[in-house]
């Protein structure tokens, strides 16, 4: 069976690219198999590009797939709206949205209704007003990793007798991760009492550059003497801003404690070094699981409106033996 992934195309390049090599046939064909289109929000972490290798490999390595039709759309949510247009056009059998903000689907996920195409949610929501326009999400539980986060900060500073000064570096603004994460984290804080206060919160956008631009903003405007805690929403926000830090002759992870999501091996390597002290694990491998649900989806199966995947939280005593096991 010929199977063909497209890695890296564009939106804009999409349609020639389908036309080229073939659509499905919009019928579920099973003995051909499927074809999937895949609009990804872009490269900008290291979670992100593992998860795209993550399920391109599997959609290659499943005999269940005929065809993987990948857009990287460059975090802007017009070109992942562009591609799904793309989609539909050519009769894909399935399509996978991780979409890079929560609103403003409705339009496009109705015109993949309306053309009888299923579309499954990987990694990232969609606000709850669109439910009904997509089959099912399989990705993190965002809030619990705020959750998580939050229980962390509680422990650690529940003695803090002056009040926690907390510093936030959120994702991309509007996206599911950047509200859940924000919304866990402090749902905790207020409800165990902690005494804190919320000196500063702004996106990072989930890159390494904008974490560290943000960062130096902090430091010029609020100082670092007195901040207890920089809660940055991933991993690579964390690292540019623990560059920021260090650039401005402080110590990260003693001097101000912070907590990062994602746990990619930079970001455990961080944690050795001590520069980090605590990390909530969000995991992108999931492509094997997603190519099921993709299956189930299009053979009409039940599935659940929301599988989460597993993922671990890590503290200073375990960043040493976890390293070696990080896949990304
Ligand atoms: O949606 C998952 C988040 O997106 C990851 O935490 C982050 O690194 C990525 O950009």
């Amino acid at each position: 069976m010929l199977k063909k992934v497209l890695a890296g195309i564009g939106a804009g390049a999409l349609l020639f690219g389908l036309t080229a090599c073939g659509g499905g046939d919009g019928e579920g064909g099973a003995d051909e198999g499927l074809v999937v289109g895949f609009a990804q929000v872009g490269a900008e972490s290291a979670w992100r590009t593992a998860n795209s290798t993550s399920v391109q490999d599997a959609a290659a390595a499943d005999d269940r797939i005929a065809e993987l039709k990948f857009v990287d759309a460059q975090q802007e949510q017009e070109r992942q709206i562009s591609a799904i247009r793309d989609f539909i056009t050519q009769q894909v059998d399935v399509i996978v949205l991780a979409p890079v903000v929560e609103t403003g689907w409705t339009d496009v996920l109705q015109e993949a209704e309306d053309a009888g195409i299923p579309v499954i949610l990987a990694d990232r929501g969609i606000e709850a007003a669109d439910e009904d326009l997509y089959t099912t999400r399989l990705g993190s539980d965002f809030v619990a990793e705020g959750r998580s986060a939050g229980e962390w900060a509680v422990q650690t500073f529940a003695d803090d007798a002056d009040g926690t000064k907390i510093l936030e570096l959120q994702g991309t603004t509007g996206s599911a991760p950047a509200n859940d994460r924000n919304a866990g984290f402090f749902e905790v804080l207020d409800a165990e009492g902690l005494n804190y206060e919320l000196v500063d919160s702004q996106s990072g956008n989930f890159t390494a550059e904008e974490g560290k631009a943000v960062m130096e903003t902090f430091i010029t405007t609020h100082a670092l003497d007195g901040i207890d805690l920089l809660y940055a929403h991933n991993d690579e926000m964390g690292l540019g801003a623990i560059q920021a830090i260090e650039e401005a002759g402080f110590k990260p992870g003693e001097d101000i404690q912070i907590i990062i999501v994602d746990g990619s091996k930079a970001g455990f390597q961080a944690g050795v070094d001590g520069k980090l002290n605590y990390i909530v694990e969000c995991n992108p491998v999931f492509g094997e699981q997603l190519m099921d649900v993709v299956v189930q989806v299009a053979n009409g199966d039940d599935v659940e409106k929301f599988t989460p995947v597993e993922e671990g939280v890590f503290d200073a005593t375990q960043f040493e033996a976890e390293l070696p096991n990080r896949q990304f």
